[in-house]
């Protein structure tokens, strides 16, 4: 009986199938609906891959409309992985490798577009005195001579002149009060005056009167120093300025629009610090501003094209901040803005030319290979793709055609020669 059934099944509607299928009312509408239903589909396709696409990004965008792949990436059977891929290889590519692996470096751009890396610690966990420069229109990197001092956690200024200053940091001896000058034309090393104190994880600006201001940073003593100073580049001498109310290490100074330089942050000994202060080069004196709504050290700052201050992320005594607030120069105060996506500290931050912020890698108990965007009009970050290395202790630079390069630092398992675009 039960086998009667099923086989009695599929004969019964055969027959019936037969019936309807031959008029020629139902062969006209089953046309039709097919018909609708591939147009359904196509815009459906079109919708979602053309008009709703901005929301990941522009990239997608460029990708969908104006590449001939666009049909190509409707008819796959995955097309999301399609778009995704195209896109990741569209926002990082890697570039030519450093001849050394480095982290705790500097990267600056000189007059000419090319970046200088200098010093810092090696793979071995070395101290570094290589210098090499990275050219952009071959993506090849060359060495240039060495500093005198090998050091990890100084800072490199490109003065007016277009030479570049190496300040301080550490060697196995400690830190260092020692500083070189760069003739980039020339692509030789010089030492310069020393400076008054020696210190590492300090801060340096080029100041609009074309001194070089540093701050803060850990002493020869290991703790947070207040003392900051100025760089003469005509005299090659340094002298004292105002100390800095607070002592810190692991803070940030950015040149402000009306040229005073807002300090943030830092440490000092076991505290992280949430005050501001700012410096005026025409009085040589310090004087707080706003506090910020969060203590932290190891973060960034940014100078908006809007003028205000953009800080990021950085390590506080609760952990690794994912917070962001921004400081108004002329109201001299912080409101919060968005989080970002991912708490870290160490990371590193580009302004890029259409306005918005890059954050780069960094560390949360790892380092981190992610990288967001803060859009300033909107207040929001977004994600972007992955960078093909996990970096901390890294650098990034903005090149003079828009792209951002990004170099070294410690990976999750080896300290890192290679470096990338976005
Ligand atoms: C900033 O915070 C400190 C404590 O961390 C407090 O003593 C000081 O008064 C605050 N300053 C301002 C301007 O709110
Ligand atoms: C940002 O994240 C912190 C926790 O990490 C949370 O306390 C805070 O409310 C968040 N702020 C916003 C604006 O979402
Ligand atoms: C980036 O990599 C992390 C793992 O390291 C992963 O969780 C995340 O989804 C990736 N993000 C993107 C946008 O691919």
């Amino acid at each position: 009986m039960h086998t009667n059934q099923v086989y009695s099944e599929p004969v019964t509607e055969n027959n019936k199938s037969h019936k309807w299928w031959h008029r020629r009312w139902v062969k006209i509408t089953g046309i039709s609906v097919i018909v609708l239903i591939v147009v359904a589909v196509i815009l459906a396709l079109v919708l979602i891959f053309v008009v709703f696409a901005p929301k990941k990004s522009e990239t997608i965008i460029t990708v969908t409309t104006s590449s001939s792949s666009a049909p190509v990436t409707l008819t796959t059977t995955s097309p999301q992985t399609t778009a995704m891929t195209t896109t990741q290889q569209l926002e990082w590519s890697v570039t030519g490798n450093m001849n050394t692996a480095r982290l705790l470096h500097t990267a600056s751009i000189l007059p000419n577009g090319k970046v200088l890396i200098t010093g810092g610690t090696s793979n071995a966990y070395n101290f570094l005195n290589s210098a090499e420069l990275y050219d952009p229109s071959t993506g090849i990197w060359a060495s240039t001579g060495s500093v005198t001092n090998a050091r990890d956690s100084h800072t490199a200024s490109v003065l007016s002149n277009g030479n570049v200053l190496v300040t301080g940091g550490a060697d196995d001896s400690g830190v260092l009060n020692s500083a070189e000058l760069y003739d980039s034309p020339r692509g030789t090393w010089t030492t310069t005056g020393n400076m008054n104190n020696a210190r590492g994880d300090h801060t340096a600006s080029a100041l609009s009167n074309g001194k070089i201001l540093v701050t803060g940073g850990v002493g020869s003593s290991g703790i947070g120093l207040n003392s900051a100073e100025l760089y003469d580049p005509i005299t090659n001498t340094w002298t004292t300025t105002s100390n800095m109310n607070n002592a810190r290490q692991y803070h940030t100074a950015s040149v402000l629009s009306n040229g005073k330089v807002l300090v943030t942050g830092g440490l000092f000994i076991t505290s992280y610090l949430n005050n501001a202060e700012l410096y005026d080069p025409s009085t040589g004196t310090w004087t707080t501003t706003g506090n910020m709504t969060n203590a932290r050290g190891g973060h960034t700052a940014s100078v908006l094209s809007n003028g205000i201050v953009l800080v990021a992320g950085g390590y506080s005594n609760s952990g690794f901040l994912n917070s962001a607030e921004l400081y108004d120069p002329s109201a001299g105060t912080w409101t919060t803005t968005t989080n970002m996506t991912n708490a870290r500290g160490i990371h590193t931050v580009s302004v890029l030319s259409n306005g918005k912020v890059l954050v780069t890698g960094g560390r949360n108990y790892n380092a981190l290979d992610s990288t967001e965007l803060y859009d300033p009009s909107t207040g929001t970050w977004t994600t972007t793709s992955n960078m093909t290395n996990a970096r901390e202790y890294h650098a990034a630079s903005v090149l003079s055609n828009g792209k951002v390069l990004v170099t070294g630092g410690a990976g999750k398992t080896a300290n890192l020669n290679s470096a990338e675009l976005y």
